[in-house]
């Protein structure tokens, strides 16, 4: 399954794409480089997904779905823990003795929020919604995820857009974010 579709659909891929590169991780020694290579993508696939979530999934299931305040709620919060697990991971190189413990309450972490997301939240919101209001939904993600920066390296913005889009200081996924939401552009 590619992207495209409705919402659901492309969350969907999103979330088997991130299962992939956790699986790229396991495969590999502890300590090994190409862990972090992994984990910086990852991450970056994970900001890009939570931010398109948070913008415009949430507030769907808000709207349409019964009981919609209280599951948005605790899809929010699971993002805020992802959230600090990947600020505490940019921080560690392959060999960090943090490095670890930190990939795998990070994959915990996302491989419940994808379980709750498709076994509980998905169904009601396919319930709640037409098909029509679920295919511009998804558009409206991909449209989000699609201004988010792609290059796997932003400790080194050295080309662009990279150097365009990153203020200096912030951590990687404040970075990402402000890149997405266009947080400090001028408009
Ligand atoms: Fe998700």
């Amino acid at each position: 399954m590619g992207h495209g579709g409705n919402v659901i659909d492309e969350l969907v891929t999103d979330h088997r794409e991130v299962e992939e590169i956790f699986g790229r991780i396991e495969a590999l020694p502890s300590g090994h480089q190409d862990r972090k290579m992994y984990a910086d993508r990852v991450t970056m696939e994970l900001v890009r997904h939570s931010v398109a979530e948070e913008a415009y999934l949430y507030p769907a299931v808000r709207e349409h779905v019964p009981g919609g305040d209280a599951l948005a709620d605790k899809e929010i919060d699971d993002h805020a823990r992802a959230e600090q697990i990947m600020k505490d991971l940019e921080g560690c190189g392959a060999g960090d003795p943090d490095f670890d413990r930190l990939t795998g309450m990070l994959m915990s972490e996302i491989r419940s929020h994808v379980a709750d997301e498709e076994g509980n939240l998905f169904p009601r919101l396919r319930e709640a919604c037409s098909p029509q209001a679920l295919d511009q939904l998804g558009d409206k993600v991909r449209q989000a995820k699609k201004t988010a920066p792609t290059r796997p390296h932003p400790a080194s913005p050295d080309k662009p857009p990279m150097n365009k889009m990153l203020a200096p200081g912030a951590g990687l996924v404040d970075r990402l974010r402000d890149a997405m939401t266009g947080r400090g552009k001028q408009g």
